[in-house]
């Protein structure tokens, strides 16, 4: 069966067409970062209306490229939360409008569960249980995924997400926004030890905490005033989210006795985060997978996966279902 897969949630205008569960035939991402930059973030009426422009050619560009037409369409799954509510309802408009005329299934998808399902993108053999560790410009995450939708949550940031952590200091650097991939490329060539910044570990709990490392570089850089080679101060940054992501993620895998770590959402696409992991985990014998960086950032083939098994099965969410700004993902540990 072919799903279509929309998601608007952010600022990413995407439409896949995925088969067998995990097969990608097209994955059309529009961004809209350029258009966002000049604010320094995403605003959120400017994103809706980009997403009502772009929302029909981008599901046409998804279905030309898997060689499919409507016709061929055996279900659709859109993100409906969490996420902006004014992005989403094009999205999910666009999705019902197409399930009721071509009369299939359609499944509402939660985002989170999207970024979780994207490892299956990587690897399809992938098996439960497996250590999800889910960082993105809203959310971090870690949690134990036991089987399909049975997740438990065992730690997630207290304040900021790590993408804001980066998309934030980057801004506090004087870089463009998005910064998170700003930043991965200069650590590229700067030195990780040039600055120590904190790595707020919240004692032996698996939360995260970067609002402290924000205000540790706005500090800096004002009294720094320029001194520093801004490749030395994106080094040093990446390297103080990098540390206290690998070490609890490790550190949790070991604890749950679980020998498969799989990262998604956008700072999974961080080369340094990439290479730490992958280290960090093959010492400790630990598998580690990280999807190919258009799968780790926002797209709608992962949603697609999401909700594949439940619309093959024949399962429909009811065409009246709603849009959320938040919802729950995981249950806490008990
Ligand atoms: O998953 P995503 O595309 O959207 C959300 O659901 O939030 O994640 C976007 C976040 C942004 O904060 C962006 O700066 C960050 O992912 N990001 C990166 C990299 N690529 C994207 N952060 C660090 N290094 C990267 N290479
Ligand atoms: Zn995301």
């Amino acid at each position: 069966m072919n799903v279509l897969g929309i998601e608007t949630s952010c600022d990413e205008t995407s439409a896949a067409v995925v088969t067998g569960g995990y097969r990608v035939l097209s994955s059309i991402v529009a961004s809209q970062a350029d258009l966002h930059a000049r604010w320094g973030g995403v605003v959120p009426e400017v994103a809706s209306r980009k997403h009502v422009e772009r929302i029909l050619p981008v599901i046409h560009e998804a279905l030309d490229g898997a060689g499919v037409t409507f016709g061929d369409i055996g279900g659709i799954a859109v993100t409906n939360r969490p996420g902006l509510v004014g992005a989403l309802l094009v999205g999910v408009s666009a999705a019902k409008a197409l399930a009721f005329a071509l009369k299939t299934p359609i499944a509402a998808v939660h985002h989170l569960e999207g970024h979780l399902v994207s490892g299956f993108l990587a690897r399809p053999d992938l098996a439960f249980p497996f250590l999800s560790l889910i960082v993105s410009g809203g959310h971090t995450e870690l949690a134990i995924a036991h089987g399909a939708g049975n997740l438990q949550s065992i730690g997630r940031t207290v304040d900021d997400a790590a993408g804001e952590c980066f998309d934030k200091c980057a801004r506090l650097m004087g870089l463009p926004y998005p910064g998170g991939p700003v930043v991965d490329r200069l650590a590229e060539r700067g030195d990780p030890k040039a600055v120590v910044f904190p790595r707020a570990m919240s004692g032996d709990s698996y939360n995260f905490s970067f609002s402290g490392l924000k205000t540790s570089v706005m500090r800096f850089m004002e009294a720094d005033s320029g001194k520093t080679p801004v490749s030395d101060v994106a080094a040093s940054l990446q390297a103080a989210i990098v540390d206290v992501l690998v070490s609890k993620t490790v550190r949790a895998a070991m604890e749950f006795g679980i020998r498969t770590v799989c990262i998604s959402g956008g700072v999974a696409a961080n080369s340094g985060l990439a290479l730490e992991m992958a280290r960090a985990c093959s010492k400790a014998g630990i598998d580690s997978i990280i999807p190919a960086p258009e799968y780790c950032t926002d797209n709608a083939a992962m949603i697609a996966a999401a909700a594949y098994d439940r619309l093959s099965a024949g399962y429909s969410d009811p065409l009246d279902f709603d849009t959320f700004a938040s919802a729950p993902f995981a249950q806490n540990r008990e």
